[in-house]
């Protein structure tokens, strides 16, 4: 059940005072392979990646990366919190916000080194947002904010990937750049795991699923988890999949 690289949550429970949010959640997420993790809204799916990592107190279980606790190796973790959770009148410039994707891998004082500003230009550069570095975060569209953030995750140099809702709101266009650059993690052999609202033509961009609500329902291998059964146990058939 090893394979080397893996991350694995082993029997997760989380509750917020008397709301059982998640119950026994067991999986195992392999690297190299562009997973999501789909269900309703209010299935889990925030609560699932914050869990992991760290941000909010679990009741039981436990998230290990290479057989040790995820939490003790939160600097190879880079994580984009769903949209919604983001102070976007926070008074900060795109390049800050990509440069402090840099903070937690070198410390304040060296995280203007010029290999932090090289990987800053670059990942603005693969976004596609290099015109706009000292445009102030709150001044972007939707999809401009979400490609600062990617390109704030892409400087981290991470092991594991965790986007909550990266798609929510954009273009196709924007869409396609974002699944380009997710497809190139996991190609890197990266964990890449992505809460995608979207049961849509956009689901075939994953290999693996993860599908939740407040419990696992499936997980695995994209054509056994979208199977009729496992998607009305999921959504009650208030589901329609293309
Ligand atoms: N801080 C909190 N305090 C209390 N309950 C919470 C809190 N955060 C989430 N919940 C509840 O926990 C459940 C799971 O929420 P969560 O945000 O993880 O769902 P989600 O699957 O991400 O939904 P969405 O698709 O709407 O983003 C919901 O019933 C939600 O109301
Ligand atoms: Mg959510």
């Amino acid at each position: 059940m090893n394979g080397v690289g893996s991350l694995e949550i082993h029997n997760l429970g989380v509750a917020y005072l008397r709301l059982e949010a998640l119950t026994g959640i067991s999986v195992q997420v392999q690297p190299g392979r562009l997973t999501g993790i789909i269900g309703p809204n209010g299935a889990g799916k925030t609560t699932l990646l914050k869990a992991m990592l760290g941000l909010i107190g679990i009741r039981e279980g436990l998230v290990l990366y290479h057989d040790q606790p995820l939490q003790k190796q939160l600097e190879l973790v880079a994580y984009v919190p769903q949209r919604s959770q983001i102070d976007w009148t926070y008074p900060a410039t795109v390049w800050d916000v990509v440069m402090m994707g840099r903070v937690r891998k070198t410390g304040w004082f060296r995280s203007f080194s010029p290999t932090s500003r090289r990987l800053v230009q670059e990942a603005l550069g693969r976004v596609g947002m290099d015109g706009y570095k000292d445009r102030p975060i709150g001044q972007l569209s939707g999809g401009q904010q979400q490609r600062v953030f990617l390109a704030r995750s892409l400087v981290q140099e991470a092991d594991i990937f965790c986007f909550d809702e990266p798609f929510g709101g954009i273009d196709w266009k924007t869409e396609k750049i974002i699944f380009d650059i997710l497809h190139e993690l996991a190609a890197a052999g990266k964990i890449v795991l992505v809460v995608n609202h979207d049961l849509g033509e956009s689901i075939t961009n994953f290999e693996d699923l993860i599908l939740l609500n407040r419990k696992l329902i499936a997980a695995g291998k994209r054509k056994n988890v979208l199977t009729d059964n496992h998607l009305y146990r999921a959504y009650r058939g208030k589901v329609v999949f293309l």
